[in-house]
C-alpha cells in the first residue's frame, strides 16, 4: 500500500526520465506562439492536437540548420551567465564541502520539509565536487528519444570526451550502433529504482547487473528533490557499497536545481519541473567546450520525412502519465541555443566522422 502510494507520488511528481518522455500535447500553453499561427478555424481542441504538432514540427524543421557553426562568443556568454548564477561546477553535486555536517538541506520539490545533515548522511556525500577543474573538450548529452533509432550515432557519441546519459538506459547489443556505450555520467530517477528494482527492498543483484555498463561512470541520483527520494537513493548507495565495483554515486544538489529552474524560467521557460535532460545539458554547458545533444526530439514524427512513427524512447514506447515537464517548450530553447551556436543539436542520422 505504502509502496504503491510512493510509486504514484513519484510518477506524478517526478520527472520520470530524460526528455522526450512526456508529451504535453494536452497542454496548449506549451505550444504558445508556435501553434497560434495555424490555429485558425473553429477546431475542437481534440482535432487540433495534430495540427498543433504539425505546425510545431514544421517550424522546428525550418528553424533547424544541420550545418551548425559554433559561436564561441555566444557559448562563452551563456556559460558565464549559468556559471555566475548557478555555478554547477561546484554546486551541481552535494559535497562535504558545499553541504556541511549539521546544515539543512531544502528539497527542491518539497521546500517545507528540510533535512538536517546527520553524520551518517554526511558520510555518503562526495568529498569534493567530482568534475575536477578541467573543462572537457567535447561532451555528448544523450537524451533517450526514439529519434536515435537507426541513427548510427553511436560512434560519434562515443567520440566525445565525456558522455552523459539519462535514467540508466540500455547501451548494449543492438543499441550500441545508434547510441554508443561510453558513459561518464548517468542519472537514475527514483521511479526507475522503484519500477525496475522494487525500490531496492528485494533482491539487489539485478540492479548491480544493470549497472555493469556504467561501472566506470558517476551515478547521479536526485536524492533531495522529494523526501521519499532520500531513503531510496541511500539504498542505491548502500547497495553499491555492499557489492563494490559499480559506478560512483553522487547526489544532485537541490539548491542547484532550484537555481536552474529560476534560470530557465527567466529565459521564458514555463514548466513545472525541468526534465533531467535539460538539467544535465545545463551542467554540460558549464563543464564542456563543445556540447553535442543526441536523442532530443519530442515528437513521434521524424523531422526528416521518415515514415515509421518514432517510439517514445529508443528502447521502448512507454509514455508517461503526467504532464510535469514541457518537452516541446524545452525543445524550443534547445533549438534556440543550436541556432546561436551554443550547442549542437543532432537530429537525423549521423554521418560517420572522418578519422
Ligand atoms: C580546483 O582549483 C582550486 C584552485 O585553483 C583548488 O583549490 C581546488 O582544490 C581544485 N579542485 C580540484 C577538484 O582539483
Ligand atoms: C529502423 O530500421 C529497421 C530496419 O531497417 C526498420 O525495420 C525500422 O522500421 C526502422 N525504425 C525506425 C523508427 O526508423
Ligand atoms: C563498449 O563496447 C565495446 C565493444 O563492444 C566494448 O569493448 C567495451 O567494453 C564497451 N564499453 C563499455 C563501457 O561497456
Amino acid at each position: 500500500m505504502r509502496a504503491l502510494f510512493l510509486k504514484l507520488l513519484l510518477i506524478i511528481t517526478l520527472c520520470s526520465s530524460c526528455p522526450l518522455l512526456l508529451w504535453i500535447f494536452s497542454s496548449p500553453s506549451t505550444f504558445n506562439s508556435l501553434s497560434k499561427a495555424k490555429h485558425s478555424g473553429p477546431d475542437k481542441p481534440d482535432s487540433c492536437k495534430d495540427c498543433k504538432e504539425s505546425a510545431f514540427i514544421k517550424k522546428a524543421v525550418a528553424d533547424y540548420d544541420p550545418k551548425w557553426r559554433k559561436q564561441e562568443a555566444n557559448l562563452k556568454k551563456f556559460r558565464a551567465s549559468l556559471n555566475s548564477k548557478c555555478n554547477g561546477v561546484s554546486k551541481a553535486v552535494v559535497t562535504q564541502a558545499n553541504t556541511p555536517l549539521g546544515s539543512k538541506i531544502t528539497y527542491d520539490g518539497e521546500k517545507r520539509k528540510p533535512l538536517q545533515v546527520s553524520p551518517a548522511l554526511f558520510s555518503t556525500f562526495a568529498k569534493v565536487q567530482p568534475f575536477g577543474n578541467k573543462t572537457w573538450d567535447t561532451c555528448a548529452v544523450v537524451g533517450n528519444g526514439g529519434i536515435l533509432t537507426n541513427s548510427s550515432c553511436g560512434k560519434m557519441i562515443d567520440s566525445a570526451s565525456f558522455v552523459i546519459r539519462c535514467n540508466l538506459p540500455p547501451v548494449e547489443n543492438g543499441y550500441v550502433v545508434d547510441v554508443g556505450n561510453k558513459t561518464g555520467l548517468v542519472t537514475a530517477n527514483p521511479s526507475i529504482l522503484l519500477e525496475k528494482f522494487s525500490g531496492l527492498m528485494e533482491r539487489r543483484r539485478p540492479f548491480m547487473e544493470s549497472l555493469r555498463p556504467f561501472s566506470a561512470s558517476m551515478l547521479l541520483l536526485p536524492a533531495f528533490s522529494y523526501g521519499h527520494n532520500t531513503p531510496l537513493s541511500l539504498r542505491a548507495v548502500y547497495t553499491l557499497e555492499d557489492f563494490g565495483g559499480g559506478p560512483k554515486p553522487i547526489f544532485l544538489n537541490p539548491e542547484y536545481l532550484t537555481c536552474l529552474a529560476r534560470y530557465w524560467h527567466a529565459q521564458g521557460l514555463r514548466s513545472m519541473r525541468l526534465s533531467t535532460g535539460l538539467m544535465v545539458t545545463s551542467l554540460a554547458l558549464e563543464l564542456c567546450n563543445n556540447v553535442h545533444l543526441y536523442g532530443f526530439w519530442p515528437f513521434d514524427r521524424h523531422p526528416f520525412g521518415q515514415q515509421v512513427p518514432l517510439t517514445n524512447h529508443y528502447y521502448d514506447n512507454r509514455q508517461s502519465k503526467k504532464n510535469v515537464h514541457s518537452m516541446p517548450a524545452e525543445f524550443e530553447h534547445l533549438l534556440r541555443l543550436h541556432k546561436q551556436g551554443v550547442l549542437h543539436l543532432h537530429l537525423g542520422k549521423c554521418v560517420p566522422s572522418k578519422t
